[in-house]
């Protein structure tokens, strides 16, 4: 099966169905990684991590063994993001170094999945030039990987499975988690909301989210296991449950699992649009709901979002962000701002400067536009050169670090709650964690610190990080 972007485009009305039993294995699948090592390369968001961990468990339940190295493994998959073109780039780029390896082993796998080959302009391009690739799976076809994987095997013959149109809902794919600590949660798939710049849409499919018993029965189980923290993930989780048509909404979800009492949760990401009063509330009512919200602003100017199809302006997310602020003072916000939108104007985008000096976001990432192909902003006109583009880039970067870095400033000799993942990569003196407000610190501590949710004095700040000590 082939992607369509024509198809991917259209919403049907068709009811999402809820599998409990799609995913299945052979006795054969179940041995066909039997002496075989996997390695597997994630880029992108989340969702695409995530994806991954299934991914993981579903070749262990295959009895493939996970190897770091690519140059030892017997199937390397890329699990691949489309989100902007050179995204694009480093996958192709990486294809290019690894071609040769499998001149010199024949029977080595080389696999694409992921967001990329939803995409119909890379299908053709694989067809084109990188016919010696031997499997390409869709965002749609994870559970379906051992039928595919076998396939791939016996006919030793590329084998392409990408729907267009999204599936059911599959409850029963397994999951292989990176972390013993905090955990991802899916709690819907895809997005309606074709942002005319954004590919997702097409890439992942309409809406669909999961039903709130199968969310918080995976949090009880994860409280079970000893988890300290779970991050609901959605591209939009604000619009979590519309599609359900229960009346159950993201501020309900918030609730029911802020009361199976795990000691922390997060969800991302919220879009302006679907954010209500209620949710707010919600938020600063549970001790366990973690005060950090990112909230993507894309551009503070009305013109520029309303060709974004964002629907909301720039004094209504100001607006927003200080309701936010005033029930939660002590909160963090950060946000994900687009500069060189297709004719950006030098007025529109001292319109985005405005909002950043007004919000002074705890953190920001910031993208220059990237044409996706498909989408509606791909064809707009745009006389913008890409030096100015680059230079507003900087511009807006040199704001939101002074900002970040005030932001942390704040932090200076407070002692904060610190849920300690490990040692810093860094440097392995230290052991690393994250804040409720979600910034990372590098803490004095021990061992012993490692997985639970400790008092942490910051003596150092930076605009990217902080250093801490653990105190009683
Ligand atoms: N669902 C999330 C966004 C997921 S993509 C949301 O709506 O907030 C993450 C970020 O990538 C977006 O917030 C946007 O800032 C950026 N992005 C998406 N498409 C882009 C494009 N075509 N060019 C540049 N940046 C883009
Ligand atoms: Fe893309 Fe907009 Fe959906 Fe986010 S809300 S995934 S930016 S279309
Ligand atoms: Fe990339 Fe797909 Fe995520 S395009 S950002 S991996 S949803």
């Amino acid at each position: 099966m082939m992607p369509s972007l024509k198809d991917a485009r259209k919403r049907s009305s068709k009811q999402v169905l809820i599998k409990d039993h799609a995913y299945k294995l052979t006795d054969i699948q179940k041995q066909l990684g039997v002496n075989k090592k996997f390695f597997i390369k994630t880029y992108g968001c989340q969702m695409n991590e995530h994806d991954s961990e299934n991914i993981k468990a579903i070749l262990e339940d295959m009895s493939f063994e996970q190897t770091d190295d690519y140059m030892n493994a017997d199937l390397i998959l890329l699990n691949t993001c489309s989100i902007r073109e050179n995204a694009n780039n480093k996958v192709f780029g990486f294809l290019g170094r690894i071609k040769n390896l499998k001149e010199k082993k024949p029977n080595l796998i080389i696999g694409l999945c992921g967001c990329m080959v939803q995409e119909e302009v890379v299908i053709n391009k694989i067809l084109d030039k990188y016919k010696w690739l031997d499997l390409v799976f869709g965002t749609h076809n994870i559970h379906e990987l051992p039928q595919v994987l076998e396939k791939t095997i016996k006919d030793k013959t590329l084998q392409i499975e990408v729907m267009s149109i999204e599936g059911d809902i599959i409850e029963n794919v397994p999951v292989k988690r990176d972390s013993k600590y905090k955990a991802w949660i899916n709690i819907m798939y895809g997005c309606d909301k074709f942002c005319t710049y954004c590919i997702v849409p097409y890439t992942r499919g309409k809406q669909r989210s999961r039903k709130p018993e199968y969310i918080l029965n995976e949090v009880k189980e994860l409280i079970k296991e000893g988890y300290q923290e779970v991050t609901l993930l959605g591209q939009n989780v604000n619009a979590y449950g519309k599609d359900l048509n229960i009346n159950y909404g993201l501020e309900n979800l918030l609730e029911d699992v802020a009361k199976t009492k795990i000691p922390r949760i997060r969800f991302v990401t919220s879009h302006p649009w679907d954010f209500t009063d209620n949710m707010i509330k919600i938020i600063a009512k549970y001790d366990n709901i973690m005060p950090h919200i990112h909230l993507p602003l894309q551009s503070g100017s009305s013109e520029i979002l309303k060709k974004m199809g964002r629907r909301y302006t720039k004094e209504q997310y100001i607006d927003l962000f200080t309701k936010i602020k005033q029930a939660m003072p002590y909160s963090s916000i950060t946000t994900d701002i687009i500069v060189g939108f297709p004719n950006e104007t030098e007025e529109d985008f001292k319109e985005t400067l405005d909002v950043v000096e007004k919000c002074k976001f705890d953190s920001a990432f910031t993208f220059i536009f990237s044409k996706r192909e498909g989408t509606p902003a791909a064809k707009m006109e745009d006389k913008i050169s890409i030096d100015e583009k680059n230079k507003r880039l900087q511009k807006l970067n040199t704001l939101v670090n002074k900002y970040s870095k005030l932001a942390n400033d704040s932090y200076l000799n407070k002692v904060v709650p610190v849920l300690i993942e490990g040692y810093s990569e860094k440097n392995n003196q230290y052991l690393m964690g994250y804040t409720d407000t979600m910034k990372l610190v590098n803490v004095k501590g021990n061992v012993t610190d490692i997985g639970k949710i400790v008092n942490v004095k910051i003596t150092d700040v930076k605009t990217w990080s902080m250093d801490g000590e653990v105190v009683e």
